[in-house]
């Protein structure tokens, strides 16, 4: 198993040019399933999370090609109504499939998704949702079949009981197609579901209201190829801004999605950070010592400050002056990072929701493990603020969401390799 080894304590300087979004580029290629057409897009990150895809849409009979950041999905003669158990258990957004098959062909049979361990994940909303649609779902030793014929397809009314951003989309994809209007209450805001929304309507969809929490959805009766750009990826410029807050430096972040990365950008600052945004590129010069943030840091779902990026964040202020104190509002375990930033000399208190953070001198190397994608970010991030060698083994959960994670490192000054 590849380890990632890190020298720490040298200041970061450069540019680096963002790529594109992981959590808009899985849900547009389970999308690209209710086309009947080819679809181009571009920017397309190179990602094992986005091979996974991949497999799922060659497994039910779209041909699906990447090369470079280009992805290529020709989806006229999709043919399958069923995703394996392993390609389900590859990550998370495999249930994205779910709602764009039923939606096209009207059936689908699947096993609950895999992905990141961060407590509990349920599908019920999704299925109270398709439900709701006109779905019959049936359960057999871990398989799950909905149905959905051509005649009971109908849109509806859905209020979800918090605004899930996997939810939100499977309700989108699998009314799109649908006859009659689809309404969501309580929808998700996350930028990456408008990037979706973009690209449905490229194809001819009809969405009002995304990125608010009321969309509605008028069913069309088809919906035809486009050439579509994925959004930037606002959790993984998070990530390298994070890297350059810890080590001290500066940077410029190009490519990036300003407003979207504001609720980040804002905390930030709040830890002595000068930032400056222009066009789409971000300038981040951290100069003297990180000061802990004083409003407590609160994960919630858009605007609020995005979950991804707590461990991110958290593995900077590690090594601030003064104590931060962050509430996980989304997950139940999505703390698995701190132990490795303790090891590494951080003092962090974990209690229920809250993490208390008193910030040291300094963080110091030690030997890791990525406990998932975005605590494995994080290791990094205090790795290269920290005195001396780190090493991160499990660095395949890193490979799900960062493209040129090695190279964008070194390209900004820091000392990485892959052991
Ligand atoms: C997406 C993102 C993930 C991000 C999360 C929250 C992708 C591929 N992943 O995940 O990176 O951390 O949004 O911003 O886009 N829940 C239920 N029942 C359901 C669905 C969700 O109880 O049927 C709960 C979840 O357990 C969690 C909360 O709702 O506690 C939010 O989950 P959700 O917004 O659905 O996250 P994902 O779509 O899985």
């Amino acid at each position: 198993m590849q380890k990632f080894v890190i020298t720490g304590g040298k200041r970061l300087n450069g540019e680096i040019e963002l790529q594109g979004c992981k959590n808009s580029a899985l849900p547009i290629m389970a999308a690209a399933v209710l086309v009947n057409g080819k679809c181009i897009l571009e920017s397309c990150p190179n990602l094992t999370d986005v091979y996974s895809a991949s497999r799922i849409l060659n497994s039910i009979g779209c041909k699906c090609s990447i090369a470079g950041n280009t992805a290529e999905i020709d989806s006229v003669s999709v043919s399958g109504n069923a995703i394996s158990e392993k390609l389900m258990g590859e990550m998370r957004s495999s249930i994205m499939f779910v709602g764009a098959i039923l939606g096209r062909v009207g059936q689908c049979t699947f096993s609950i998704p895999g992905g990141c361990e961060l407590g509990p994940r349920p599908i019920d909303m999704h299925l109270a949702a398709f439900a709701k649609l006109g779905a019959e779902i049936s359960e057999n030793g871990g398989e799950i079949t909905c149905r959905m014929p051509k005649e009971k397809r109908h849109g509806g009314k859905i209020s979800l009981p918090f605004p899930s951003v996997g939810a939100t989309e499977n309700i989108i994809l699998c009314s799109v197609l649908a006859e009659g209007e689809t309404v969501v209450n309580n929808a998700a805001r996350e930028p990456e579901i408008c990037d979706m929304c973009r690209f449905l309507r490229s194809c001819g969809a009809k969405i009002k209201g995304d990125g608010e929490s009321r969309i509605v959805i008028e069913g069309v009766e088809r919906l035809h190829g486009c050439e579509y750009r994925i959004m930037p990826d606002r959790i993984a410029g998070a990530t390298y801004l994070a890297m350059t807050a810890a080590a001290g430096g500066a940077m410029i972040l190009k490519n990036a999605c300003i407003c979207e990365m504001e609720p980040f950008l804002s905390v930030l600052e709040q830890s002595g950070c000068y930032i400056c945004t222009a066009d789409n590129r971000i300038y981040l010069r951290r100069g003297g010592r990180l000061r802990a943030v004083r409003d407590r840091i609160r994960t919630m779902p858009h605007p609020g400050f995005p979950t991804d990026a707590q461990a991110v964040l958290m593995a900077a202020l590690a090594a601030a002056d003064g104590t931060s104190v962050f509430e996980e509002n989304i997950f139940d375990c999505r703390y698995r990072h701190t132990d490795a930033l303790i090891k590494m000399g951080a003092d962090i208190q974990v209690m229920g929701k809250a993490a208390v953070v008193r910030g040291v001198k300094k963080l110091h190397g030690a030997d890791v493990e990525a406990t998932d994608l975005r605590g494995g970010a994080a290791m990094a991030v205090a790795a290269l603020g920290a005195e001396g060698r780190t090493t991160i083994g499990c660095i395949s959960h890193i490979g799900r969401g960062y493209e040129k994670f090695e190279e964008n490192i070194t390209s900004l000054g820091g000392r990485i390799s892959r052991e």
